[in-house]
């Protein structure tokens, strides 16, 4: 946080109980591809692999490779990929399948604008049709990129954190954006 604050966006990691509301929202039974953007700690990974069903797989993207290298080294479930890449290439290791989840705590108010929106049009595109983007910021100005995007936004809070963190899951992708 300290030597890329813009990056990282956040000085403490999610709480659990943050990231068990979050998870909350979507429906890992089902899953088979699952997509996490933003590792960092590796706290909402952990959470994943432990819904996460036995024949599914978690392709985890962070940008930092030291993060990525121990998440990966730590966790070490065959299950799980960690992708030392930006969440802006995802599509280009889903081999032509599309996600069930997508799982972000990317700082989306502090990311480049570029990147912010490049990834914001990238999750309906490769989202499966009946597929959620779980999302948990600290502000609320993400929600209109949300609403474009996606027909289904619904909103809640977590108030266990530090600070308290909002929730959104997103569904029905729109077609045609980008
Ligand atoms: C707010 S932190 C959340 C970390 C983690 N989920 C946790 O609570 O421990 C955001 C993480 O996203 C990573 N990140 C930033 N931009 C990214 C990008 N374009 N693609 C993938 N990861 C990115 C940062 O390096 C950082 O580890």
């Amino acid at each position: 946080m300290i030597s890329n604050p813009r990056q990282v966006g956040a000085v403490w990691p999610t709480s659990r109980r943050a990231v068990n509301d979050l998870l909350d929202l979507g429906d890992f039974s089902r899953a088979r591809t699952v997509l996490e953007f933003g590792v960092g700690a590796g706290v909402y990974t952990e959470g994943i692999l432990k819904r996460l069903h036995p024949d599914a797989k978690l392709l985890a993207f962070e940008v930092d490779g030291g993060m990525a290298r121990e998440v990966s080294r730590r966790l070490g479930d065959p299950k799980l990929e960690v992708i030392t890449d930006s969440a802006e290439n995802a599509e280009e290791y889903l081999e032509g399948s599309k996600a069930d989840i997508i799982v972000s705590s990317l700082p989306f108010t502090t990311l480049p604008e570029s990147v912010r929106e490049d990834i914001l049009d990238l999750a309906p595109r490769i989202l499966a049709p009946s597929g959620s983007m779980l999302v948990l910021q600290y502000s609320p100005a993400i929600s209109a990129g949300l609403l474009r995007r996606f027909a289904t936004v619904k909103q809640r809070l977590s108030p266990i954190n530090i600070p308290p963190a909002l929730l959104f899951a997103c569904e029905d992708p729109v077609k045609g954006r980008a």
